[in-house]
């Protein structure tokens, strides 16, 4: 049934409109009001399949699922804020004793806040204190936040940065993004060698002296930026660049942690181990939190040195702590169905590039995929206004999607959805890439 925007829809958005900062959201008329499992409803009714998780957010179903409802509900009525950096409290401490079982041996130091930038923040500055160096780099492409330290970092789209700047000690290098190689080659382990390369010769020997370098910030599959898959070669070559300088490797796993990809770590695809992790979105099944997990080797800051007000708030811990033993006690189950929610989608968006000369790429690890579309295959050349009109087309069918770097579509749906679901979803989006693709050219 198509979506109607009614009166009330169009009287919330002005009112948004007159009060509130403007943020990002001009994509379409969603105005949220409850939903459960794989559907949510807006204020008037119209019922949606959700494939954005609510930016990555609901990795166990729209508004969580039971056990993390209930476990909030609970901790309600005995304490919210324990002020966790200057009092003791048990839940966190349990919590966190549970999460570090999730990462490869050896880290045991843990830090709570409230979102991802946070969680950035932490890591930049426990990088600089453990190593006593001020440099960071980063990637362009990446998204780690919207604060000061992280938003340094950060190099998607400029106007994220605008007027903010200048952000000294932190050098960007090019990530490598096989299917718009920076270096010009088609060759995946070609593109990783290239840009291993370039950081080696351009900002170690001409820019930035490794011994003054504290971290490499990276997301294991670039978010924001495009969803783009690295090479195994980067990777490892960055860890192997890290150890032979003393630098630490930083995952940024804000959008790929918990399970996304099929694994509690993206990361571990790689077979490689940060030094430090950051995790945020779908931890707290959708209470604000943020998490960053160091090699206990590293050591721990003076008292003092680093805290906060809200890191370890007994809403985010409560749900926290159903989500991870939800997901410890369906670790199996969970992980082979998104596998094979991932071959479903994976092999109908196959079919789909087949028929529409609009889809140029199609990449994904788990639940964690992309649709790259494009004007024409052959040049490549990105199909901006293409992706929006899809993207609308989708949401006045029923379907919520979000997008991805120049041309990327987001299909990041619950982890737990239903394969009707899917199926019904994957049914829309096909029917607005059949109806955007007239002008695209396969070849
Ligand atoms: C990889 C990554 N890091 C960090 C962030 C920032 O998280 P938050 O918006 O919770 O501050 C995001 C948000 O999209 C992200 O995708």
């Amino acid at each position: 049934m198509r979506v109607r925007v009614d009166k009330r829809i169009k009287d919330i958005i002005a009112r948004d409109k007159a009060v509130m900062l403007k943020t990002t959201k001009e994509r379409y008329p969603f105005v949220a009001d409850h939903g459960s499992g794989d559907h949510v409803y807006d204020v008037s009714g119209n019922k949606f399949i959700d494939f954005s998780s609510f930016i990555s957010v609901y990795n166990l179903g729209i508004n969580a699922n039971s056990e993390v409802r209930e476990a909030v509900k609970e901790q309600v009525d005995l304490l919210m804020h324990p002020a966790f950096t200057d009092f003791y409290a048990e839940r966190p401490v349990r919590f966190a004793e549970k999460l570090v079982k999730m990462f490869p041996k050896g880290f045991g130091k843990v830090f709570f806040s409230n979102s991802g930038t946070e969680a950035n923040e932490d890591a930049i500055k426990l990088s600089r204190i453990f190593t006593k160096r001020q440099y960071l780099l980063s990637f362009y492409n990446s998204f780690h936040g919207r604060t000061a330290g992280s938003l340094a970092l950060t190099a998607s789209k400029s106007i994220q940065r605008k007027h903010y700047g200048p952000f000294p000690g932190v050098i960007h290098a090019p990530y490598p993004y096989p299917y718009r190689c920076p270096f010009g080659t088609e060759d995946p382990d070609e593109c990783g060698q290239a840009s291993l390369d370039y950081l080696k010769k351009n900002i170690l020997d001409k820019e930035a002296p490794p011994d003054e370098i504290a971290a490499i910030f990276f997301e294991p599959v670039q978010g924001e930026g495009g969803y783009i898959i690295p090479p195994q070669n980067f990777i490892k070559g960055l860890r192997e660049m890290c150890d032979d300088y003393g630098m630490l490797l930083v995952a940024d796993e804000v959008q790929t942690g918990y399970m996304r990809t099929g694994s509690f770590l993206a990361l571990e695809h790689f077979g490689v181990e940060a030094d430090i992790y950051t995790m945020a979105k779908s931890t707290a099944g959708g209470i604000p939190f943020g998490v960053t997990v160091s090699r206990s080797s590293l050591g721990d800051v003076q008292e003092g040195e680093h805290a906060n007000t809200f890191g370890g708030n007994l809403l985010a811990i409560a749900a926290a702590e159903a989500s991870l033993d939800y997901i410890n006690r369906n670790f199996r189950s969970l992980r082979s169905g998104i596998n094979s929610r991932s071959s479903i989608v994976m092999r109908r968006l196959l079919e789909m590039q087949e028929k529409y000369g609009i889809i140029g790429e199609i990449r994904g690890i788990g639940l964690m995929i992309g649709i790259e579309l494009v004007k024409d295959r052959k040049t490549r050349e990105p199909a901006e206004k293409e992706r929006s009109a899809v993207l609308e087309e989708c949401f006045y069918n029923g379907l919520i999607l979000l997008p991805a770097g120049r041309s990327t579509i987001r299909v990041i749906p619950p982890l737990t959805i239903s394969i009707a679901s899917l199926e019904e979803g994957l049914d829309i989006l096909e029917n607005a890439l059949q109806k955007h693709s007239k002008r695209s050219k396969a070849r």
